[in-house]
């Protein structure tokens, strides 16, 4: 699929500007964080931000720059971009350390809910998607080894440009983006194409920073799924690709060994993987949806 520089970029420009959109609506006027937390998270960072300043003699012309950088990430809605990239990785870890079923990971900008359930098995895509067909099987059980009858598998994942249905335009509304139920042994099939590594948007303040850094904009190829089942964790994960040089820097660190796939090539052109999930039970402090 060829396509020129600037379609490029003005779809990645849209992409940025969408989840900022995505998320305020999700997001419904805030949460309700008690004063004692926002004042100690708050001292927190800014105590981190004092002692960065203070290790590498900030000068005055650098925290101009940093000013005049944080208000382009705004103008750009990059702030969900730049949170999620940089910051959700920590967030995730520290939610998750508890659980003894399967690793997770970040959720990142681009999730949408209530994706069709196609009944063939098959992830909404275009006629001529590009990409190898791939099978998918897999179990969803909880961490006593027991089938979870009825769990679902909501599947989301970029084409081959790297782009996201609902963010970058001229996309069909669900490409590549489906919710799945699985048998009541807890079995899914899900039938989709492989993706290719994918860049975050470079074309706004994310970008700026990656450029100035002499950084690059990597993520390895990846499938995002949200893993539910009534009674237990939801488990948001990405899973990955073995062989993908970005697998060892991802710009958003989110790669974890247990999250990548071992695919076997089925001889006819596509590639199956088999893959499951193991969900830890609810507890009062750990929602089933987030
Ligand atoms: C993602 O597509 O997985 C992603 C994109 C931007 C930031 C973090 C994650
Ligand atoms: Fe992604």
């Amino acid at each position: 699929m060829t396509e020129t520089r600037t379609e490029f970029e003005a779809r990645a420009a849209e992409s940025g500007a969408g989840a900022t959109e995505a998320f305020r609506k999700k997001q419904k006027g805030g949460a309700d964080v008690p004063a004692e937390r926002v004042s100690a998270m708050a001292r927190d960072a800014l105590e981190a931000i004092h002692d960065v300043i203070r290790k590498d003699h900030m000068t005055y012309e650098e925290y101009d720059a940093l000013k005049t950088w944080l208000i382009r990430v705004g103008e750009d809605g990059e702030w969900p971009l730049f949170l999620d990239v940089w910051v959700e990785h920590v967030v995730e870890d520290v939610n998750t350390s508890h659980r003894s079923g399967s690793k997770g990971s970040i959720e990142g900008p681009y999730y949408v809910p209530d994706a069709p359930q196609p009944e063939d098995g098959v992830i909404p895509m275009r006629e001529d998607e590009p990409g190898t067909p791939l099978t998918w099987t897999g179990q969803v059980t909880s961490t006593e080894g027991a089938p979870l009858g009825g769990a679902t598998v909501e599947l989301w994942h970029a084409d081959a440009n790297g782009f996201y249905s609902q963010y970058a335009p001229g996309l069909p509304e669900w490409n590549l983006r489906g919710t799945f139920l699985a048998d009541e042994q807890g079995r899914f099939t899900i039938r989709t194409v492989q993706p290719a590594p994918y860049q975050i948007p470079t074309d706004g303040a994310c970008g700026r920073l990656i450029a100035a850094a002499d950084w690059h904009a990597w993520r390895p190829a990846h499938l995002h799924v949200k893993v539910s089942a009534p009674g237990h964790e939801l488990l948001t994960a990405q899973l990955y690709f073995p062989g993908d040089p970005h697998n060892e820097d991802d710009i958003a660190s989110a790669v974890k060994p247990e999250l990548v796939l071992d695919p076997q090539d089925a001889g006819d052109g596509t590639v199956s993987v088999d893959y499951g999930f193991v969900l830890d039970p609810a507890t009062a402090d750990s929602p089933t949806t987030r």
